[in-house]
Order: structure tokens, then sequence, then C-alpha cells
């Protein structure tokens, strides 16, 4: 866990009510600001605290990811991003995720080894498909199936032991390009390719999305290095709404399967990694650059609800250091490809137009990383319905670490935040027959 010194400074809160006050310790990490631990506030004044979004809460301690949004800078357990990224490879973010460091190339060797055997699917989640509608959302199919893997992987579901959650989260990094790859299969009827061996993470990902039994299929390599790039650049965002949500939802002791369910359907949400696919409907409906002042226009209008997709975010304050690495490589990877995409263009100018407006630099929104990936994942050939469940192969390690760092804490308790009641006072019960429309049956003595 990261170093945490709670010995020395101190924070008084008086409660000018009752005139009690209590000695509030201040914590502070390896890197990042500080913060108050208010744990024996309740106990000791009576009083709760009040910060809806959790905008100025930290609601655990993580050694995992470091996200410093006033300098753009993201580190995965102490590794820039920027080096990951040029350096590294999906799988070994995996293993540096889960278990805290770099592998030498034995373990990795191993960790490969395992999770490339672990990619088939039950044969009895053939069938589960086949009960979803043709026209569903490929979201709605993964929630669906990553939360029936609990109805057909319960033979490791011991959670207090390390080596079941590990069974666990090899299983699912393994089995996430599958059931993904099928969402799609599914809704074109296709066939179900089975996964194969000899081919990489994002390699194997890629013949689950587009091979056909009738005819050998060639990986791209240009294709399967975007692929694997785009899973590193998703893997952790420290405590985002998804990752909050696993770590609410294992905190019941529930199943994993249905923990990563939950953290699924919430990274769903537009506002959230439903965004990749909302930025690329925005840039189709700009259509051309001369249309881009409207939607300037658009977004700063508050009688609107209209926002830019893929720009602000509630941690960077500055560009979105993956959004940098994305637009990078995307011309290089479009120009490989042989793909030219008009959205491109209409992208960039935005973003440039954006930059240079009053309102987006007053409030610190620049692009964040969904903001470009759609125009890679569009060159690939990967359908915009599929955006956010490529998003969500990538950010499967993300939630199981941050799942099982919440795990081994010994001091981890249910989840159970307070609100601040605002409804009414106690009420009297009234008979059925003496209530008459327009009274407010909560008035009447
Ligand atoms: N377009 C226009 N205005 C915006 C935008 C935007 N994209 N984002 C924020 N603002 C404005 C807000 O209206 C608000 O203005 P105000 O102070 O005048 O009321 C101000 O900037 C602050 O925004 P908040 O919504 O309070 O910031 P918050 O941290 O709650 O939200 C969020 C962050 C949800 C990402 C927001 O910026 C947004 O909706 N962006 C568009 C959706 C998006 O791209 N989401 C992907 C995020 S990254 C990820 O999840 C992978």
């Amino acid at each position: 866990m990261s170093q945490v010194d709670t010995r020395s400074e101190t924070v008084t809160i008086t409660d000018n009510s009752t005139g009690c006050s209590i000695e509030v310790p201040i914590m502070r990490g390896t890197e990042g600001p500080a913060v108050f631990d208010i744990g024996q506030l309740a106990k000791q004044l009576g009083i709760y605290t009040y910060d809806p979004g959790f905008r100025s809460t930290a609601s655990c301690q993580s050694a995992i990811t470091l996200i410093d949004g006033k300098n753009g800078r993201l580190n995965y357990r102490g590794y820039p991003i920027e080096d990951l990224a040029e350096k590294s490879s999906f799988l070994e973010v995996c293993y540096l995720l889960m278990y805290g460091d770099l592998p030498t190339k034995e373990k990795l060797d191993t960790f490969t080894h395992s999770i490339t055997n672990h990619t088939l699917l039950h044969e009895g989640l053939r069938e589960f498909y086949k009960g979803f509608r043709k026209d569903a959302h490929p979201m709605a199919i993964m929630v669906g199936v990553v939360g029936a893997l609990s109805a057909f992987y319960h033979d490791s579901l011991e959670i207090s032991n390390a080596r079941d959650r590990e069974i666990t989260m090899h299983r699912l990094i393994a089995k996430m390009p599958t059931i993904a790859a099928w969402a799609y299969r599914f809704s074109k009827g296709e066939p179900f390719p089975y996964p194969r061996n000899d081919l990489n993470y994002a390699e194997n990902f890629l013949h689950l999305m587009f091979s056909y039994p009738t005819e050998s299929y060639t990986v791209n390599p240009v294709a399967a290095k975007a692929m694997d790039l785009l899973f590193l650049l998703h893997a952790d965002h420290g405590q985002n709404a998804s990752a909050s949500t696993i770590r609410l939802a294992g905190s019941s002791q529930a199943n994993p399967y249905a923990t990563v369910s939950a953290s699924v359907g919430t990274l769903w949400g537009p506002a959230h990694g439903g965004a990749n696919e909302a930025v690329i409907e925005m840039l189709e409906a700009i259509g051309e650059p001369k249309n881009i002042d409207e939607y300037l226009a658009r977004a700063q209008d508050k009688k609107d609800p209209f926002r830019l997709m893929g720009f602000g975010h509630r941690v960077y304050k500055t560009q979105d250091p993956r959004a940098t690495i994305i637009s990078k490589v995307c011309q290089e990877v479009l120009d490989n490809l042989n793909v030219e995409d008009p959205l491109l263009a209409i992208a960039e100018e935005l973003a440039e137009r954006a930059r240079k407006e009053a309102y987006f630099i007053k409030r610190n929104l620049y692009p964040n990383v969904d903001f470009y990936s759609g125009i890679i994942l569009r060159a690939l050939g990967i359908p915009t319905n599929m955006f956010t469940v490529i998003f969500t192969i990538g950010r499967t390690i993300g939630w199981l670490s941050q799942w099982s760092e919440m795990m081994e804490d010994q001091g981890m308790r249910i989840s159970r935040p307070r609100q601040l009641y605002t409804g009414r006072k106690q009420c009297h019960y009234i008979p059925i027959e003496e209530r008459h429309e327009g009274e407010d049956f909560c008035a009447i003595k």
C-alpha cells in the first residue's frame, strides 16, 4: 500500500452549535493532494460530510494508478503512461497492474500462457447469446454475459482466498475479448469463431471479430499494434465511476463476475466510457468544418443540454495524456492502413477551435481519451456501437486490480454512504377512505 503519514498534522473541526471539536488527522500519500481522515467525525461530533459526486472525497487508499490532473500525468504502478505506451504491451501492463511491478521474461511468459489458455467460453454460454434480440446494443449483451459468468464459473469463488481471486482475474482478462467479439458476431448473425492460441491478445481479438470459418484470416500487424495500444491506454484510471462501482459492489463480498458486470453497466454511460461512441456521432452530425461554430456555440449555451463529447474531465485540468498519445498515432495508423477519414480533420479543427474559446479555457476543458480513440477504431473497421465494448476489454484489468486491492485490505468494510435527508418529517397514516385528491395526506392531523 502507499506510504501514508498520519502522525503529525491535524486540522481542528469545531461544531459551532455545540462547541465540540475534533482533531482530524491529515494523511499524505506518496504523491498528490493530502486528505483529511474524517472517519471519527460522525462518532465524535454526530456530523457527516456532504460531497455529491465525490468532488472532494478520496474513497479509498490505492497504490495502483496516479493521476496528476494539473500536469497531465498518468502512471500505472509508478510507470508513466508514455513509457508504457511506447515500450510495453497490454498483457505486460495487465501483469503490472495486477501484481504490482513489471514481470521478468519468465513471469510474463507464464502469465501470457495462462491468459491464452483461458480464452474459451463454456459452450453453454454460446446458447445464452441466442436469448438476446438481434438489435440489442453490444454493451447490453456484455452486461448480461459477464454477469452470467457467475453461473458458469463457480469453482473458485472463495474471494477471501488470493489464489481464487487470481484465477477469476485471469479468466476475466482472457474471456473478455471472446465475450465482446461474440456480442458483435451475434448482432450480425455471423458464426462465433473460437479463439486462436497462436495469436497474441490483440491479434486474437481481431481474429474473433473479423475471421470467417470459410477463409483463412491474416491479422494486419498495424491494426493489432493499434488495438493493443488502445487496450493499454484504457487499462486503469483510478477511482472513476466504474472502478468505484466495483469497489462499492465488491464491498458486499458479492460474486466478482456480478461486480464486474455492474462496472460494465456504469462504463456504458455517455459521461464515462460511452463518450467514445458519442464523439463519433457528434463528429458525423457536424459533418463539415463549416458547422463547427454552431456546435461550439451549442456547447456553451447553458440552455442547451449538448456537451462537446470527448471534452472535459473530472481530474485532468489540462490535456489528458492518453489523448496526446492517441492523437499522435492517429494519423500514422490511418496512413498505414490506407484509410482516409474526414472525421479526423473535423476532430482536429474542433479541438483547435475549442482551445481558443474563452469558455473552454476558463473551465480547463481539453480533449480526453475518448476524443481520438474512435477515429482509430473506425479505421480498424470496428463499428461505433462496439467502441465502449473495446474500452470494457481494456478496463477489465483495472477494475479487477481495484477489486483485488480492496479485498486484500484488512480494514475493508461494506461501503455505505450517508445522506442529507430532505424528505418529510414523520407523517401519520391516513386510511384510504379519508384521502381526497389534491390533499397533502401527510399534513392531515
Ligand atoms: N462541453 C461543454 N461544457 C462542458 C463540458 C463539455 N464537454 N464538460 C464540462 N463542461 C462545463 C460544465 O457545463 C461546467 O460549466 P459551469 O461551471 O458553467 O457549470 C464546467 O464545465 C464543469 O463541468 P462539470 O460537469 O461540473 O465537470 P465534471 O467533472 O462533473 O464532469 C465530465 C466531467 C462528465 C467528463 C464532463 O466534462 C462531460 O460531460 N464531458 C463530456 C463527456 C465525456 O467526454 N466523457 C468522457 C470522460 S473520460 C472517461 O470517462 C473515459
